[in-house]
């Protein structure tokens, strides 16, 4: 049975505020006791009598004073309700104490136990499992905790108030939702390290971890103080608590949580060493840090009224996270990185059963919520929105939105009416962008009359999703640049506003028939469709002076090119391989950008197209075409690898800087290539020689490719062993590099291990996430990718909800195969639905996937 969906349209006020919480926590592990104090008062904005209701969930009621007197009232499976006719006028107080187990919590939601530490994870609504309380985030106030527990590091949100032997006391001064509730309770140690912000406050950083990782916390600490100081500068947003702790906790659900003074971390996003880490690695911990820090202004500060509202900070928090990441990186590589990770998960949402507008106006489950579609498209619509406006108005807008929303719970409402009173601008119809969802098909015609006169009719058109059969036009920045022939610009950089189904731009006085390029920088996330021919692409890939735009030409060459090979049997086209070679091979250009230049579009990429293009993809043959494609790239190459390799080495020792992990990544990208020619040898003598986890995963990864690596992946195991987070990638790779026929059976090979610790998400995520990024191998025609899938989800439910439906995702993408795929789907899908007992999480999503 679905449980009731809960509606947008049914947003209350709650009748209560909470001026003061007092919390006392005493652990242990099976029976820890919380005793909560609340101050309330009735909350103007809701006059008139109303009942007390309290969320809480698997809590074991001790006692309940009202005012003080004993009450004797049972809770429900969700919550407690004290009945107004109860209920004092004016202020009154409300005391509970309950018993619950941490240890026992699996879902590690509310406040569980990962290695004997105590730890907690309340967003969205997990801390309606540690009391009674009104856990929706419309709710702030002041919190004052009191931790009594024989372990040497006691931690809470706020400022330390007092501490002594097994106890230590803690007080919030900003009003919080319940949602940023952290307490962390362990033997841990402090990488520590001062900063003073720019108002003059000392702050005191930590990052928590357990003994013997401390040495691997450097890079996080610069990472975090330099996303301090860029809020400071970029947003003028200083600290405002005297300490800021980070802990690492391996058994965590999510990457991170942005609790006020107390960030807890996935350890994978926190710890690092040039032995233990790649170059990815050092760069997703910089953004993550830097996303969570930055959550203190848009998040706590200005938090949400409810869920619905969810984008509000996630999607300004990505934002800004991608903004910093640019600024401290390269902004080019950064906005290609993000668009291929946009395209790979939010468009493949966007364009499957799971569908849902930035801001969603229903769920069931709202941790199913916590999607590419929030985040990333969020992040979009506010970089449309600031490219709409300008600097000068998107600055203005923010600076109203910190004045005029400090301290609230807010909306999007809100949030668009910043802009509209900084600006002037009516964002009527560019709300849309949050209230419907899919992605609009952009396709253009051009027009040339021969006597200087150019015009470009854009036409969009915006798919149904699930209960959206019908769209309004959006507002679509185009950001458009044009060249003549011979490859100058004659139009820089201009943002053409479209806002009708149907429109026309027209440019004058130009010389000769333009060569245009369109959707500069990504300027909307839009599917563009422009039967463009492949000498354009390759002039655009030669001569485009935007950055991103030339790297999409040879994008969208190379997806052209594949998908003849796939559809016609055709050979690689010559002339995207001389337009690549040329680029690879020019000096002038980033490493790292040439580096994702030879990146291959992806499988699941291709998939997506030829489906979209009317096509049903076949897994097999997309798998093995794409590998005659990388062959044929090395070859053409072949002359130039040496050098381009014998260039790219570093030999300074490493840094985790962006010109290092360029030079990595071309050098690796060579190896890669270079290996499909010479049987592996240069792979097998780097990975001797490697010195840092980037170089030597490059080599594996060669090796893999080859069906070769034995040696190498017994020695790694060997040496990283003892390594939770480095033998996650020793499981990971070895799945998502397995020949597709071999898939399956590796990931059976794995998980009969006893190291395949399948309760612990990243294991988890290592092992099962692979096996369904492994395109070929998880859609092999017998059904064996999808079986083993459903088999672990459905394991993992029962523990786990939220990250057995996470995974879930994996079939999201059934409507684009064959009928006998479609089938083997549905049916592991409906297997799945018919599990007894399924959590709301995983049955929500099958549900919706089900369709
Ligand atoms: N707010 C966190 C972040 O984006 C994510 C927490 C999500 N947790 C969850 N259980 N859904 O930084
Ligand atoms: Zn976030």
């Amino acid at each position: 049975m679905t449980p009731a969906p809960v509606l947008l349209s049914d947003y209350q006020p709650y009748p209560f505020l909470i001026e003061q919480v007092s919390l006392r926590f005493a652990l242990l592990p099976q029976a820890t006791r919380v005793s909560a104090r609340l101050d309330l008062t009735p909350n103007p904005a809701r006059p008139g009598q109303h009942d007390l209701r309290l969320d809480g969930e698997g809590l074991r009621l001790l006692s309940l004073r009202l005012g003080g007197t004993p009450l004797e009232c049972q809770p429900d499976a969700t919550g407690l309700t004290i009945p107004a006719a109860l209920i004092p006028a004016g202020a009154f107080t409300l005391e509970t104490e309950v018993e619950i187990a941490p240890e026992g919590n699996t879902a590690l939601e509310g406040l569980y136990m990962s290695n004997g530490m105590y730890c907690t994870q309340c967003e969205a609504e997990g801390f309606r499992k540690i009391t009674f309380y009104p856990d929706r985030p419309d709710v702030m106030a002041r919190f004052r905790v009191r931790i009594e527990a024989d372990l040497p590091v006691l931690l809470s949100n706020g400022n330390p108030v007092d501490s002594g032997a097994g106890w230590a006391e803690w007080d919030d001064p900003w009003p919080k939702p319940a949602y940023l509730f952290a307490l962390v309770a362990g033997d841990l140690v402090a990488h520590s390290a001062p900063f003073t912000t720019a108002e003059g406050r000392k702050v005191a950083l930590n990052i928590w971890v357990r003994p013997g990782d401390q040495d691997r916390c450097a890079y996080a600490m610069d990472a975090l103080i330099r996303s301090m100081q860029w809020d400071e500068t970029a947003y003028g947003r200083a600290y405002d608590l005297d300490v800021f702790n980070i802990v690492a906790v391996d058994d965590f659900n999510m990457g991170a949580m942005e609790n006020k003074g107390l960030n807890i971390f996935n350890s994978k996003f926190v710890l690092a060493s040039p032995e233990t880490a790649t170059d990815d690695d050092f760069a997703r911990i910089e953004a993550i840090i830097a996303h969570e820090y930055f959550h203190n202004w848009t998040g706590n500060r200005i938090t949400c009224r409810d869920w619905f509202q969810l984008c509000l900070k996630e999607g300004l928090t990505v934002f800004r996270d991608q903004q910093f990441s640019g600024d401290m990186r390269s902004h080019a590589v950064k906005r290609i990185e993000d668009v291929l990770m946009l395209r790979a998960r939010q468009f493949r949402e966007d364009q499957g059963p799971l569908a849902h507008p930035v801001r969603p106006d229903s769920y069931v489950e709202i941790n199913n919520f916590y999607t590419a579609t929030i985040y990333e498209k969020g992040a979009e619509v506010i970089g449309m929105l600031k490219r709409l406006v300008g600097e000068d108005g998107y600055k203005a807008a923010l600076d109203l939105y910190f004045t005029r929303h400090d301290g609230d719970a807010a909306t999007i409402e809100d949030w668009l009416k910043v802009f509209e009173d900084a600006t002037g601008r009516d964002l009527t119809q560019f709300k849309r962008w949050y209230t419907e969802a899919g992605t609009p098909r952009l396709g253009v015609h051009e027009a040339w009359d021969g006597a200087g006169t150019y015009t470009l009719t854009f036409t969009q058109t915006n798919p149904p999703t699930p209960g959206q059969p019908d769209k309004g036009a959006k507002v679509i920045p185009i950001a458009v640049g044009l060249l003549n022939p011979n490859g100058d610009e004659v139009l820089p950089t201009t943002v053409l506003e479209m806002t009708q189904a149907v429109q026309s731009f027209r440019f004058d006085g130009l010389a000769a028939r333009p060569v245009p390029s369109i959707l500069r920088g990504f300027s909307a996330p839009v599917v563009l469709e422009r039967d463009a021919d492949a000498a354009e692409r390759a002039f655009l890939l030669a001569h485009d002076t935007d950055p991103f735009n030339r790297w999409e030409a040879g994008r969208s060459l190379a997806k052209d090119v594949l998908a003849r090979m796939v559809t016609q049997g055709a050979a690689p086209a010559r002339g995207w391989l001389d337009g690549l070679a040329a680029l690879v091979c020019d000096d002038s250009l980033d490493p790292a950008y040439r580096a994702l230049a030879l990146r291959l579009p992806s499988e699941d990429d291709m998939a997506a197209t030829l489906a979209a293009a009317g096509h049903v993809p076949d897994p097999d043959r997309l798998h093995a075409e794409r590998r005659r494609m990388a062959l044929a790239l090395a070859e053409r190459l072949a002359p130039h690898l040496p050098g381009l390799m014998e260039a790219m080495r570093v030999t300074a020792p490493f840094a985790p800087d962006a010109t290092q992990a360029g030079q990595r990544a071309l050098f690796n990208a060579c190896l890669q290539l270079a290996s499909r020619l010479d049987g592996g040898a240069q792979a097998r003598d780097a990975y001797a020689r490697a010195s840092n986890m980037t170089d030597g995963l490059a080599a594996l990864v060669a090796l893999l490719d080859l069906g070769q690596g034995q040696a190498q992946l017994d020695a790694f195991e060997t040496r990283w062993r003892h390594d939770r987070l480095v033998m996650d990638k020793w499981f990971m790779l070895q799945i998502l590099h397995a020949a597709p026929d071999q898939t399956a059976a590796t990931v059976a090979r794995l998980t009969a291990r006893t190291d395949f610790d399948w309760q612990n998400p990243n294991r988890f995520r290592a092992v099962i996430g692979a096996l369904s990024a492994n395109h070929a191998g998880f859609h092999q025609a017998d059904g064996s990718g999808y079986r083993l899938l459903a088999d672990w989800l459905i394991r993992l439910d029962p523990k786990n909800p939220q990250t057995a439906a996470r995974m879930s995702t994996a079939f999201e993408t059934w409507r684009r195969y064959d009928a006998g795929r479609q089938q083997l789907i549905r049916a592991e899908l409906s297997r799945i639905a018919a599990t007894q007992g399924l959590s709301r999480d995983l049955g929500e999503m099958a549900g919706r996937m089900l369709g």
